[in-house]
């Protein structure tokens, strides 16, 4: 049997004429002709290892470690109509908020030997449109995605042109498609009743482009919750609508903020990038937080706690979404027993520095003993 020995790999590779075929791929013939068996054994061990005896599949596994052959995983896919991969479309791949579902999901399709695309719309429909195209032609097996439109007409296009698609961070049961969500209408609630409660009376919401519908859902959370408060007291909400859920535009909106009438006295966020931006532009204006400004966000991102002051947000359970999310994809994607449903978290409020007035510290002569 004449197998590659390293001292003549090294050879060939010294010779120029060999540099060029040093970078061609080694082709599965090639392969075959060193294992000395045939095309069809190698592409079994490949992929059926089991039918193979295990001096076969040695002798083809001894042949592709000293050829370095790597399968085209393309011709692989194109047998077998699958590619092992998950296309992943967010609105803002730079958002934590994000990085911590596919965490989720991605620690779920990694075990099953899946890799994911990821891409990044921000938040445009143009951009959502070219990347469903683009993971179609890559024969993705399925798709988890946070939709940038708010009527789900594209992800409904993609399910009917055959690609498992479940929605991430968004309710999909009013078109039967599957996700994983949380209430945001209650998640908003929990924030200004949160703020009606301390007895602030005007606050305002900063929010994103209504065309997201968690912002839709945010803003009829904190209506809810004035209303409310109207019952019993002097309550007002105003929203300052932004053009993206960025740390900039939170910046940006702050102005707004302080020249709103009646001035609110605390501000929620649609989430905790504007938030991040509203207390960034505070500071800048000299505003004390929460004394002269109580500020709430929305994801509780793994920054929140780190701030001074640290931010109240409401929390949403991102990593244990993003692994619902990737479990009920996998349900579509492997023909596994499945119903649509639609998954949804409740948040959580969790109240830090920035909207509870810092307890004030007392000397130590004037505790009780
Ligand atoms: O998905 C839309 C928004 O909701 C994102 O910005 C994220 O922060 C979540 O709160």
């Amino acid at each position: 049997m004449n197998r590659v020995g390293p001292a003549e790999r090294r050879r060939s590779s010294a010779s120029g004429t060999d540099r060029a075929s040093a970078k061609r791929r080694v082709t599965i013939r090639e392969v075959a002709r060193l294992a000395q068996v045939s095309i069809g054994t190698v592409s079994n061990v490949l992929n059926n290892p089991s039918v193979v005896s295990a001096t076969t599949r040695r002798r083809v596994l001894d042949a592709i470690d000293s050829t370095r052959f790597v399968r085209n995983t393309a011709a692989h896919q194109l047998r077998v109509g699958k590619s092992r991969t998950i296309g992943v479309v967010l609105l803002d791949i730079a958002n934590p908020f994000f990085t911590e579902i596919v965490r989720g999901a991605e620690h779920v399709l990694r075990d099953q030997d899946y890799v994911l695309m990821l891409c990044s719309t921000d938040e445009s429909a143009n951009r959502e449109h070219r990347y469903f195209r683009v993971l179609e032609e890559h024969r993705v097996d399925g798709l988890l995605v946070c939709p940038v439109d708010s009527d789900l007409e594209s992800a409904v296009a993609l399910v009917a042109r055959g690609i498992p698609t479940v929605l991430l961070d968004r309710d999909g049961s009013s078109h039967g498609l599957c996700s994983a969500a949380v209430d945001d209408i209650r998640g908003a609630e929990l924030a200004a009743d949160h703020l009606f409660d301390l007895g602030h009376q005007a606050i305002a919401l900063v929010n994103g482009p209504a065309a997201i519908r968690q912002c839709i859902d945010r803003k009829e959370g904190a209506r809810r919750s004035v209303q409310r408060a109207r019952r019993c007291r002097s309550a007002s909400l105003q929203e300052i609508v932004v053009g993206a859920l960025t740390i900039d535009q939170g910046e940006a909106a702050v102005a707004a903020l302080l020249a709103a009438e009646p001035r609110p006295s605390a501000v929620m966020c649609a989430n905790d990038l504007l938030a991040f931006g509203v207390l960034r532009g505070l500071a800048a204006a000299g505003v004390a937080v929460p004394e002269e400004m109580a500020v709430v966000g929305y994801d509780d991102v793994v920054f929140a706690s780190m701030l001074s002051p640290s931010l109240s947000s409401v929390r949403q359970p991102k990593y244990e979404l993003g692994v619902a999310a990737a479990e009920l994809l996998l349900e579509e994607v492997t023909g596994a027993p499945h119903e649509h449903r639609a998954i949804r978290f409740e948040p959580e409020l969790v109240v830090r520095a920035s909207s509870t007035p810092r307890p004030v510290s007392v000397p130590r002569a004037l505790l009780s003993p």
